[in-house]
């Protein structure tokens, strides 16, 4: 049983936010391994006391809820301080855990991934069965993505590599999958006969603050859509696999990430709006807009296609951007229209198609939107209007950080919410062909006004549901 996580970049802003309040949760609903040990490693000289001194001040709001299990938690921390550039010293301090199956999660910046890697290896800490986590992004294109790739292969194998993208824990596109592959009727229309289009939408009214180096060297398209929306687009559009094994569910993403149609230099202006936040209102908050020299995109809209036999002719668009109107991740899969149409009211052509309607965030809710008709005899002919039908979970189980989940399957040894080193490298060959058509035509980064809905060029990429409120398709 894999009972220590070691955990790099303990002092940093992705552990304190997101890996040590979920850590405090799985602890208190007795989830870890029995004797867990938690070995916090950071750069930071300190002793081990002074670390737990330092996290149960910054746990102080999950203290409030359960101060038995911060307590819990923090007596199984034992802090090591290295630097994490120094292979040779990563070696020496951490060689007292070679011998026990251990998790290493790498929640450091991608330029350490191969250093610390290689001085855990040199340690004997990589040694099977131990497992290596990664954080995103594996590069910021194909040729280094490759290169992180084959320089970890060289320190542990890929069944024990486990590449995180945090929207694979969120439990709503979890049961994404669970509906088109739980369910006779989606099945049955789920192929470019039936789809007119799918959209993607994530929008975040957060804007770069505190990351604007790391977001100058990648922009939208490197930290949204290499990995979140095209895991998104993956889930979506794959084959059935033939069951649920970790492998045969990658197998099927990849395929998919394969068969998206490369971007090609005379498409970029018609498929693709670049955009950056300028100042503006948000939430009702003023901000200032994003300033950086490089020519770097906070929102992209892009439309795409995926040559193969089911999805032949369907629209992918794909939205994303910081600072718009508000929070919001959708998947709108629309219908196309009823073959002939016998009514009146709404004329052809002005019916609204079916949707399937999945929000994940902020709230989880999911609707098919259908049309009806109240007959009422005052219409005289009979009048279809929209409707919709509420599929949402009334039930369903308390919510969970994403990292809950990741974090109980990585020490349990299940890959199946895990990305594969294949499936990066083709998202990111993907991403290259945006990347080369983008500076091969120049495309401009245009400005949009902060708490807008991005660039007006982009306005045809949005979804159509965008803004009706639930129950309102
Ligand atoms: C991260 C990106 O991977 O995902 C951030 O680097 C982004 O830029 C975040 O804000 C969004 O995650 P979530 O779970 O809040 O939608």
């Amino acid at each position: 049983m894999h009972d220590t996580l070691l955990l790099f970049g303990a002092t940093g802003d992705l552990a304190q936010r997101y890996l040590f309040p979920s850590l405090i949760h799985l602890w208190r609903d007795r989830l870890l391994p029995e004797g867990f040990r938690l070995v916090a490693v950071g750069r930071q000289e300190m002793s081990s006391e002074a670390f737990r001194s330092w996290l149960r001040e910054r746990m102080a709001a999950e203290a409030a809820d359960d101060a038995a299990a911060v307590d819990g938690l923090l007596r199984s921390i034992d802090y090591v301080a290295v630097d994490l550039r120094d292979t040779a010293a990563i070696a020496a301090a951490l060689s007292p855990y070679a011998d026990r199956p251990s998790v290493s999660y790498l929640a450091t910046p991608p330029d350490l991934f191969v250093p610390v890697a290689q001085g855990l290896s040199a340690a004997g800490v990589l040694a099977d069965p131990s497992r290596l986590v990664l954080e995103k992004p594996i590069g910021r294109d194909l040729a280094s993505a490759r290169e992180i790739n084959a320089a970890l292969r060289a320190c542990l194998d890929e069944s024990r590599i486990f590449r995180i993208d945090h929207y694979l824990g969120k439990a709503a596109v979890q049961n994404l999958l669970a509906l088109r592959l739980g369910n006779t009727l989606l099945e049955a229309v789920w192929q470019h006969r039936w789809i007119e289009s799918v959209d993607i939408l994530v929008a975040e009214t957060a804007g770069v603050d505190g990351r604007e180096e790391y977001y100058a060297g990648y922009g939208a398209l490197r930290d949204m859509v290499q990995n979140h929306m095209l895991q998104l687009l993956a889930l979506i559009a794959m084959e059935p696999p033939s069951n649920l094994d970790a492998d045969s569910i990658r197998e099927e993403k990849r395929k998919v990430l394969r068969a998206l149609r490369p971007m090609g230099q005379a498409d970029a202006a018609q498929d693709t709006v670049r955009g950056r936040y300028g100042a503006g209102v948000v939430e009702g908050r003023a901000v200032k807009g994003f300033v950086h020299d490089a020519p770097v995109e906070t929102f992209v809209a892009l439309r795409t296609w995926i040559d193969n036999w089911r999805w032949a002719g369907v629209p992918f668009r794909l939205v994303t951007g910081k600072r718009l109107a508000a929070r919001a991740t959708e998947v709108v899969v629309s219908f196309k229209p009823v073959s002939h149409w016998l009514f009146e009211r709404p004329a052809r052509g002005r019916e609204r198609p079916n949707r399937l309607r999945m929000r994940l965030q902020p709230d989880e809710t999911v609707e098919l939107g259908l049309m009806g008709s109240l007959a009422a005899p005052e219409w005289g002919a009979l009048e279809l209007r929209p409707m919709s039908l509420d599929l949402s979970m009334s039930n369903s189980p308390q919510r969970r950080i994403a990292y809950e989940r990741l974090l109980v399957d990585a020490l349990r040894g299940n890959q199946t919410l895990f990305v594969r080193d294949d499936e990066v490298e083709s998202a990111w060959q993907w991403i290259d062909s945006v990347e080369r058509a983008w500076s091969a035509t120049a495309q401009p980064v245009i400005e949009y006004p902060a708490g807008s809905w991005g660039p007006a060029e982009a306005a045809a990429f949005l979804p159509a549901t965008l803004g009706q409120s639930r129950g309102g398709q």
